[in-house]
């Protein structure tokens, strides 16, 4: 994607991203429609629906062209990452906003071809913006975000995870993440992947693991993560699918293979 273009694309981005957030803000106390999809605890809201709608109908206006991989459906059916993808999910962190009123993001990942180009994840009651150009940095705000630290050490690691190490699951051996629960230093669960992973790239978390997200879950993250150094693979160090549901592994290079060989692909699968 040339320069030019990515830089005005960014700055549109952001600027969409920047106006939903402060209309969130505004009506963070309006009553809710609040629906369920795949289960009781699989939220979605009015708010959610609302969002999207706001980024597809100036998308479709500005960039007729560019194609939009979105939550909540009102994107289009894509089985390919030809062209310009946007990968938008509208609020991160459902459960957070509607039980919370705090911890949830916007999160938009721009892809060209398949390579991530933008990646942008805003903390909105925070007023926090991660974002990233691919081979331009990252940032939080407006300030640079250091590369991650080489030198970690895994038993000084602090990884986001979710209730899988504690319950019996399809894919990995939960003894084995018992004992890497143990094993590092301590585990944290904010319930927005998107924050989660932009927290790994300001290197106030060294990891995040889950069994199964979604595309516009992570798409944001994996650039802003990748800005700084870090790694993302499914469990198996493969790279992430953007058309499917994944496992996915982000963390610092340096522990990443231990992870995998030690407590990932041990039984299970
Ligand atoms: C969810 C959040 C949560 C993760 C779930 C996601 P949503 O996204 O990222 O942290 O554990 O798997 O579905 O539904 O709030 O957009
Ligand atoms: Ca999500
Ligand atoms: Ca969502």
């Amino acid at each position: 994607m040339n320069k030019t273009f990515r830089d005005s694309l960014f700055d549109q981005a952001k600027a969409w991203v920047l106006e939903a957030g402060a209309t969130i803000r505004n009506k963070i106390n309006d009553p809710l429609d609040i629906g369920t999809k795949s289960d009781a605890n699989d939220l979605v809201t009015s708010m959610d629906k609302e969002t999207e709608s706001f980024f597809i109908k100036n998308i479709r206006a500005s960039y007729p062209e560019h194609l939009i991989l979105s939550e909540e459906g009102y994107g289009d059916h894509l089985t390919t990452l030809n062209g310009t993808v946007w990968i938008i999910d509208p609020i991160d962190g459902t459960m957070n906003f509607v039980h919370q009123k705090r911890n949830f993001a916007i999160s938009i990942g721009i892809y060209h071809d398949g390579i991530g180009e933008i990646g942008i994840i805003y903390d909105v009651m925070a007023d926090i913006l991660f974002y990233a150009k691919r081979n331009e940095g990252a940032y939080k705000n407006n300030v640079r975000l250091a590369p991650l630290n080489p030198n970690l050490k895994f038993e000084e690691a602090i990884f986001g995870l979710n209730h899988f190490w504690l319950c019996e699951n399809r894919l990995v051996d939960e003894r084995r993440m018992q004992d890497f629960v143990k094993t590092i230093r301590g585990s944290r669960t904010y319930g927005s992947a998107a924050l989660e992973l932009a927290y790994v790239a300001e290197g106030i978390m060294d990891g995040y693991l889950s069994m199964n997200l979604a595309p516009w879950d992570v798409a944001a993250g994996i650039v802003i993560v990748g800005e700084v150094g870090g790694i993302t693979s499914d469990i198996d160090g493969v790279p992430v699918n953007m058309l499917d549901k994944s496992s996915i592994l982000t963390c610092n290079p340096t522990i990443q293979k231990r992870i995998i060989a030690d407590y990932l692909q041990t039984g299970k699968k």
